[in-house]
């Protein structure tokens, strides 16, 4: 496995493209201390300062339709949760479909970016961002009442190559039964162990606007199920999450 290093860069995510594009093999990890530009979804910026996190973006070449590149997005969040869980000793949660938090405050966000050709998924980056080692009392003020770090959480700072170990080690096996079995079906039940969006009343902001009610399941494709006050069920197929 490649292991590109950089002290400080604009984003992670952004060499990783371009590495990619120029042929990186599946596996290819970039890696930063510190990232000038981290991105979050939907736009919003990703708050990266030097020494504090895992700022990294892994390049994979699942050779599978475009409809599965939201699915390596959940996969990658029950690696996540479990990996953080045994870092730190307390019960991660997924928060659907792509935040791990503790105490309802998020530690962690994956930045699935894809570049597809016809309907195969040429590549993919997997930007991952883990707060580890941010005092609480350190996070800017808009974010201190949302976020959170492993040091926090645990009480005592955590090596972050520790974590990049750890985040591998989980990611590795899960990753490769997903692309074996082609599907999110088997790890569906994973995914719920470690999930604490199913039973809550949410409100889903989309794409296509809003949408509020009970979050009831996710389906063998990882399409979040909500139960509208009027009983009506509406698929989620992307979304930012409130509850
Ligand atoms: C989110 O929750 O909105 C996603 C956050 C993703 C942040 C990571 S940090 C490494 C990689 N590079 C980026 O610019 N973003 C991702």
């Amino acid at each position: 496995q490649t292991i590109v290093y950089r002290e400080t860069i604009d984003s992670t995510n952004n060499l990783a493209q371009e590495l990619a594009n120029n042929g990186a093999m599946e596996g290819t990890l970039v890696i930063a201390d510190e990232q000038q530009q981290g991105r979050g979804r939907r736009g919003r910026n990703w708050f990266s300062p030097p020494h504090s996190g895992v700022w990294m973006s892994l390049i994979l070449r699942p050779q599978l339709p475009l409809a599965h590149a939201a699915q390596i997005t959940l996969v990658t969040a029950i690696a996540l949760a479990k990996a953080l869980t045994r870092l730190t000793g307390v019960q991660a949660g997924i928060k659907w479909p792509n935040d791990i938090l503790f105490n309802k405050k998020k530690c962690c966000g994956i930045l699935t970016e894809m570049h597809a050709e016809f309907d195969q998924i040429h590549h993919l980056v997997l930007g991952i961002g883990i707060n580890v080692n941010v005092p609480q009392e350190d996070f800017p003020e808009d974010i201190q009442h949302i976020a959170t770090s492993l040091q926090a959480v645990k009480g005592t700072p955590i090596p972050r190559a520790k974590v990049v170990q750890v985040v591998l080690e989980e990611l590795e096996p899960l990753y490769r039964q997903y692309v074996a079995d082609g599907g999110f079906g088997t790890l569906r039940d994973q995914w719920k162990a470690h999930n604490i969006t199913l039973g809550n009343e949410i409100i889903a902001h989309t794409a296509q606007g809003t949408i509020q009610g009970r979050a009831l399941d996710i389906d063998e494709f990882g399409v979040l199920l909500v139960e509208q006050p009027d009983g009506e069920q509406k698929k989620i197929y992307s979304a930012d999450i409130m509850f």
